[in-house]
């Protein structure tokens, strides 16, 4: 196994692997070994925590890495992605990291690569984005059983590439308990999705899970104000006492602080977001070193 491209094609075995290198990584850390393998980032889209973590990891892992900028490249000039693709191929790399908008465009790169190249899917529009998934899964799983975790995802779960990722890893982990808190436009469908706050509602819950709007994903006739959704859905003091919420709160990033949480909230004793930044550097150094040694 060395193309990632979704969560849902990964084995439980080896998200128990990853999640056991993660935990030795996160303990030996900064001493780990070294390789002189290379390997290419290229994101078409922006990121902080993904590329910065991806490109710590592989350097920290004695990796050469090449900073492919799409916006500075000959795709400007008209080259296609598959021309570009076979371009950096021919520069000799042992693995490709790609952020791209379109939805599932990974399962069509895997297949432009020759088998030895690894390659890891850094988000395709609203398919997945398998490693921030396997962090927060991870990083959830430093908790609580996660077969025991009781989860409520809150806001645009319709748009993300990040909840389908960590659905199916708690899955894989039988993860019963996962429900959702938004408006009904933001609603995924056929989800166990509740549209109004009620007194109480939160008190058995471990983990609430917030996502921003991502309105970079809407489509045309899509739309919902950040003042209306801030009024009635933001996660404040107030939304924490009425919900009588009582877990840890988990943002993938980034944050729209004022519209779906306030800064007391991520600020806040309760609040894992910064853990999972650094449990992501982890888990991405424990990946690299999985995929680029088999
Ligand atoms: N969560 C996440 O993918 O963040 P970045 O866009 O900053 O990489």
């Amino acid at each position: 196994m060395n193309k990632i491209t979704s969560v849902a094609k990964l084995s439980k075995e080896f998200i128990l692997e990853l999640f056991n290198l993660t935990k030795i990584v996160k303990k030996d850390w900064p001493e780990l070994g070294g390789s002189r393998k290379t390997v290419c980032l290229i994101f078409w889209e922006p990121s902080t925590r993904t590329k910065l973590s991806f490109e710590h990891a592989a350097k920290k892992l004695g990796f050469d890495v090449i900073d492919f900028s799409p916006s500075h490249s000959s795709i400007e000039k008209g080259e296609s992605l598959e021309d570009t693709i076979k371009t950096i191929l021919s520069l000799k790399v042992d693995g490709l990291i790609i952020r791209h908008p379109e939805t599932g465009i990974s399962e069509k790169i895997i297949n432009m690569l020759p088998e030895s190249v690894f390659f890891i899917n850094a988000g395709d529009g609203n398919y997945a984005h398998p490693t921030q998934g396997l962090l927060d899964a991870f990083t959830m799983h430093e908790l609580v059983d996660l077969s025991k975790l009781n989860i409520t995802i809150h806001g645009d779960a319709k748009h993300s590439r990040v909840i389908p990722s960590l659905i199916e890893a708690l899955k894989k982990f039988e993860c019963k308990n996962i429900r959702f808190l938004a408006p009904k436009n933001l609603c995924l469908p056929n989800e166990n999705c509740k549209t109004e706050i009620v007194d109480g509602m939160l008190s058995d819950c471990d983990i609430l899970y917030v996502l921003r709007i991502q309105k970079e994903r809407f489509s045309k006739d899509e739309d919902i104000e950040n003042d209306f959704f801030a009024e009635n859905y933001q996660v404040n003091k107030k939304f924490i006492e009425l919900t009588k919420f009582q877990g840890n709160v988990m943002h993938p990033g980034p944050v729209n602080i004022g519209i779906e949480v306030t800064r007391e909230i991520v600020e806040g004793r309760n609040s894992l977001i910064l853990k999972q930044v650094e449990n992501g550097l982890y888990l991405r150094v424990a990946l690299l070193k999985l995929i680029s040694m088999s």
